[in-house]
Parts: structure tokens; C-alpha cells; sequence
């Protein structure tokens, strides 16, 4: 139970009863008002897209969207991706501390000795269209992991909730790739243990049989920053549909499946594609000023993607961290001049100035600065949201084992029932 406030608030209804209503005190952050016993007065709240709502207790991240601050387990993102790795930001996440030397170890291999995937599941891509969409395939072969490992689903075991995790962790590099060679028709690598988890999943990416791969050091260091950037988020869209789904027991790969589905949308993960998509769309630096006018124009359902957060009202930290990411990237690889790039900067220059962005407090978010990183490695875009579920899959573990390491509900909102009263059907 969190902490009780001395403080309570009072609702009172016009000719009805007045009720107190305890609250809660969190260590950083917002009070909350539980409003648990409305139901017993014949109240519900009402609050579509849970704008005020929080809908669980948690201790994994805090988000301070005025102040543009970003905190796994209390420390700063920035700390992180400037000392850490990705696996053990993982760690961090999932157990609560920073790893001591040999724990980091252990973990590492132990992630690292779960990277292939069942030899069937490769059977199991061939029954999708070469066209398809990796999200698509990674939804399905993410839920069709619960039919390969039944000896990790007893979602009430703390053991199998720790296999379950490392399986994940390990295999969503491996699925990802595969996802792209079945998509290009070329065969699939298998890991290589040897490498760390950013490089072997270029590796996997790009590598073919027949040549020798060399990684690039510079492009494994972003793309692990990539995935570390995107390891948590509290209570987005996609970690919400994970704790709901697993609110009803129902295993963890299908919970992380329904997560994958719930990032898909173009305005949770499916933005940094959807930014790429923008910049090709706008085509020159000419067009800018009309795509600018299109945002703003209340009649027109165009936003400027890669822009705005529900949370973030001020830079997202985490976007800090990619552009200079994305500064390192494009210098190691020698773009200077690059079309799609010169039309990001000037778009982030101006929305930065205009003031209908301005006063709606609309920063470049993190998926502005991903896709350009993405596209510069040379992941197509249609891979891009992928990159974000495999950086994701760790937060999406980690409260999910929250939850199931405390007393929960099953997730069970109410409405506001707006529609006929009951009638007869017509004899
Ligand atoms: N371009 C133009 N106008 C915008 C934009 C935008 N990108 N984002 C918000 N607005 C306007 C919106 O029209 C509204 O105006 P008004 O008050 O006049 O009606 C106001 O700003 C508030 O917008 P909202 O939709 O009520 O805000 P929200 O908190 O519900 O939405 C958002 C947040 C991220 C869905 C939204 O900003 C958006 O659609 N952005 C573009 C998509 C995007 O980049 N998504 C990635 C989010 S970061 C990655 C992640 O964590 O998933």
C-alpha cells in the first residue's frame, strides 16, 4: 500500500453525499487521489486517455514531463547513456540496482545463451507474405513464442517470469532480423554469442554466409544508445496493454505481443517511421512552410510527426541524447549533405520558433531524431518501429514482473453508457 497523506480530498455532490477520498503521497511527482470507494456511492470517474489517471503503483520510472526529466530506478537517462550499456540498463530495470561486476556478467551471458530462437519457429515466417509489414510479423511470431516455451508460462512463478524475461530480451534482436531477411529474401543468420547484443544484432541484420561482417564500432554504440533510449517509459500506450493483458494471468509472450500491437500506432512507436514518411512526403525544403501551415490548421487532421508528447511539456530528454547521437552517426559514416536531413533541421528549427508550437509546448520528441539515426545505419523504415519494440521489450518485462510481484487486479474499466435504454424487439 503507498503512503497515506495527512491531507484527504472531499468531493461533494450537489444534493448528495460528500465523500472523503484518501491520498497518496509518491516520492517524486504528483499525488494521487484514490478513488477506489466511488463505486460504493454510485459514482465512476471519468477520464478518456487516462489523462489523470494512474492506474497502477510503481517504483521503475519517473517522468517529469515539465522539467524534461527522465529517471530508470532514480537515475537520469543521460547519466545512463553516457556510463551504461543496454543490457545493463536491463538489469537496472528488471531488478531494481545497478549490476556489480559479476552479476553484470552472468547476466550478459545468460541473455546471450537465449538468443536463438526454436529451429521450427523459422518454419514459422514462411507462412507470411514477403511483403508483409515486420510489425506484423513480429506480433505474430513475438504470441507464437507462448507455443515453444511452455515451460516458462506459469506467470505466478517467479522462476519462469525470470526465464520468460531473458528469453524475450535475448530472441527480439534475433526475431527482429529475421523479420527483414525473410522480407528481402535472403537467409537467416544465426547469433553470434561472441558479439555484444547491439553488434550481434547488426550482425544478423546485415551479415550474409557467404562474406565476412565487420561491425562498426561507432554504428554499434547508437544502435545500443537506440535501444537503451527506448527501454522504458512508465505507463505509455504499450506498457498499459501489457499490464492489462496481464492482469488476466495471460503469458508473457502473448502480454509482450499485445504491447508490440499497442506500439505499432503512428502515434506511439509507429512515429519514427511515420517521421520518415513526413520528411519524404514534404520532398524539399520549399514545401516546408505549407506542411508547417497544414499542423496548425485545426480544419486539417495533419500533424507534424515526431512532434509533441503527452507527457513532455519541454525537450524530451531522451531526444537530446539521439541528436547527438544522430551527430556521431551521420559524422562516421561522412553524410553531410543529406536531403531528408537538411529538411529535419530546418522543420526543427522552426517549429522551435513558430509560436503556435511554442505555446503548445510541442518539442521534437525522441522519434524525430531516431528514424534519421535509423535511416543513416541503413535499416529501412518499415524496420523502424521494430528498433523500438526490441529497445521496449525490457520496460514492457519489467512491469509486467512488478506487477506480478504484488497484489493486482484484473484491469476493468467502466463508461459512460451514452447509449439506448432498453427497448422491445420489434414483433
Ligand atoms: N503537430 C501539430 N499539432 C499538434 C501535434 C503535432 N505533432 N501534437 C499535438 N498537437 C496539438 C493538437 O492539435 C492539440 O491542439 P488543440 O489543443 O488546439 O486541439 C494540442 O497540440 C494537444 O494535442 P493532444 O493531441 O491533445 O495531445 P496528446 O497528449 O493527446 O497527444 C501525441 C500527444 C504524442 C499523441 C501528439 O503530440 C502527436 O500526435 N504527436 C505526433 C506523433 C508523435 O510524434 N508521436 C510520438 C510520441 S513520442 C514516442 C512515444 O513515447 O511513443
Amino acid at each position: 500500500m503507498p503512503a497515506k497523506s495527512d491531507k484527504k480530498a472531499v468531493l461533494t455532490i450537489e444534493d448528495g453525499p460528500t465523500i472523503e477520498l484518501p491520498i497518496y503521497e509518491g516520492t517524486l511527482g504528483q499525488d494521487v487521489i484514490d478513488v477506489g470507494q466511488l463505486t460504493s456511492n454510485n459514482f465512476f470517474t471519468f477520464d478518456p486517455g487516462f489523462v489523470s489517471t494512474a492506474a497502477c503503483e510503481s517504483s521503475i520510472t519517473f517522468i517529469d514531463g515539465d522539467k524534461g526529466v527522465l529517471l530508470h530506478r532514480g537515475y537520469p537517462i543521460e547519466q545512463l547513456a553516457e556510463h551504461s550499456t543496454y543490457l545493463e540498463t536491463c538489469y537496472l530495470l528488471i531488478y531494481g540496482e545497478l549490476p556489480s561486476k559479476a552479476q553484470k556478467e552472468k547476466f550478459e551471458s545468460t541473455v546471450y545463451r537465449h538468443t536463438m530462437v526454436h529451429e521450427q519457429l523459422r518454419t514459422f515466417f514462411q507462412g507470411f507474405r514477403r511483403d508483409a509489414h515486420p510489425m506484423a510479423i513480429l506480433c505474430g511470431v513475438v504470441g507464437a513464442l507462448s507455443a515453444f516455451y511452455h515451460d516458462s508460462l506459469e506467470v505466478s512463478d517467479e522462476e519462469h517470469r525470470e526465464i520468460a524475461a531473458f528469453r524475450l530480451i535475448a530472441k527480439m534482436p534475433t526475431l527482429a532480423a529475421m523479420s527483414y531477411k525473410f522480407s528481402i529474401g535472403q537467409p537467416f543468420m544465426y547469433p553470434r554469442n561472441d558479439l555484444n547484443y547491439a553488434e550481434n544484432f547488426l550482425y544478423m541484420m546485415f551479415g550474409n554466409p557467404c562474406e565476412k561482417y565487420e561491425v562498426n564500432p561507432v554504428i554499434a554504440k547508437a544502435m545500443d544508445r537506440i535501444f537503451m533510449l527506448h527501454a522504458d517509459h512508465e505507463q505509455n500506450a504499450s506498457t498499459s496493454a501489457v499490464r492489462l493483458t496481464g492482469s488476466s494471468g495471460a503469458n508473457p509472450f502473448a502480454c509482450i505481443a499485445a504491447g508490440i500491437a499497442a506500439l505499432w500506432g503512428p502515434s506511439h512507436g509507429g512515429a519514427n517511421e511515420a517521421v520518415l514518411g513526413m520528411l519524404e512526403e514534404i520532398g524539399d525544403e520549399s514545401h516546408i512552410d505549407s506542411f508547417v501551415a497544414r499542423a496548425k490548421d485545426k480544419n486539417d487532421p495533419f500533424r507534424l510527426m515526431g512532434f509533441g508528447h503527452r507527457v513532455y511539456k519541454n525537450f524530451d530528454p531522451r531526444a537530446k541524447v539521439m541528436k547527438e547521437t544522430a551527430d556521431e552517426v551521420l559524422a562516421e559514416l561522412g553524410i553531410t549533405n543529406d536531403p531528408l536531413l537538411n529538411i529535419a533541421k530546418r522543420l526543427e528549427t522552426i517549429a522551435l520558433e513558430d509560436p503556435y508550437f511554442v505555446e503548445k509546448k510541442l518539442y521534437p520528441n525522441v522519434d524525430f531524431y531516431s528514424g534519421i539515426i535509423l535511416k543513416a545505419i541503413g535499416i529501412p523504415t518499415s524496420m523502424f518501429t521494430v528498433m523500438f519494440a526490441v529497445g521496449r521489450t525490457v520496460g514492457w518485462i519489467a512491469h509486467w514482473n512488478e506487477m506480478h510481484s504484488a497484489s493486482f487486479k484484473i484491469g476493468r474499466p467502466r463508461q459512460l453508457y451514452t447509449g439506448h435504454t432498453a427497448r422491445d424487439y420489434p414483433e
